[in-house]
């Protein structure tokens, strides 16, 4: 019986990299058959550096203030970072929390193959703070509920792809934002591995 090899995971962070952790743990626990093969950063103080040197992965920071001042300096960034990513070799580059927009210049070079994952339900509150605007519109009645996705990042559309999954988290009058917070990330690390470990073995 041959062994499949593990599938090779770059993971983009730009924070805390709560996410990161759980694919990492999913990949050491064996429940996802895949290996981080590189966390790239694009803000100095991304704890999510740490937790891949701690995993022993090569954890890089990559300024985007290297092209700043440049022409067309984002797609300078873009193609530079896509340089590097591809020096991996990934079958998948995983957005866990990366808060920048990706140019073509760097979304052509993998196509079908950048998988972003946002807390909210798909087409509601893209971009950053989605958790705090949905919280926001459940206090002024506007929504019932919020959620998580996974999606695939085609174009420069933000927070928008082909769905891979989707789950709705409930938002209780009680709620304090922390509260809808931790809800949402406990869904996320759960929603974000399952996704993944579908896509590399094929099995839902
Ligand atoms: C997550 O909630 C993720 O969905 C969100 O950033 C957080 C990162 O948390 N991403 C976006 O908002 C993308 N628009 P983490 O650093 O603890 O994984």
């Amino acid at each position: 019986m041959t062994l499949a090899p593990l599938a090779r995971l770059v993971v983009l962070v730009s924070g805390y990299g709560s996410n990161l952790q759980a694919i990492l743990d999913a990949c050491a626990s064996g429940e996802l058959a895949a290996q981080v093969v590189a966390v790239i950063a694009n803000k100095a103080d991304a704890f999510g550096l740490e937790r891949g040197r701690r995993a022993g992965i090569p954890a890089i920071y990559l300024p985007p203030a290297v092209c700043a001042g440049l022409p067309d300096s984002r797609r300078r960034y873009d193609t530079l970072l896509a340089e590097v990513v591809a020096g991996f070799r990934p079958d998948w580059v995983v957005l866990a929390g990366w808060m920048r927009l990706l140019s073509m210049a760097f979304l052509s070079r993998f196509p079908n193959r950048v998988v972003n994952l946002h807390p909210a339900l798909p087409g509601a509150f893209p971009g950053t703070h989605a958790i705090e605007r949905a919280f926001a519109a459940f206090q002024e009645g506007a929504i019932r509920e919020t959620g998580v996705m996974v999606h695939l990042v085609p174009d420069e559309g933000v927070d928008d792809g082909p769905v891979l999954a989707c789950e709705t988290v409930p938002i209780y009058p009680t709620d304090t934002l922390a509260d809808l917070e931790a809800r949402i990330h406990a869904v996320e690390h759960r929603l974000l591995v399952a996704t993944l470990r579908w896509l590399v073995t094929g099995d839902r």
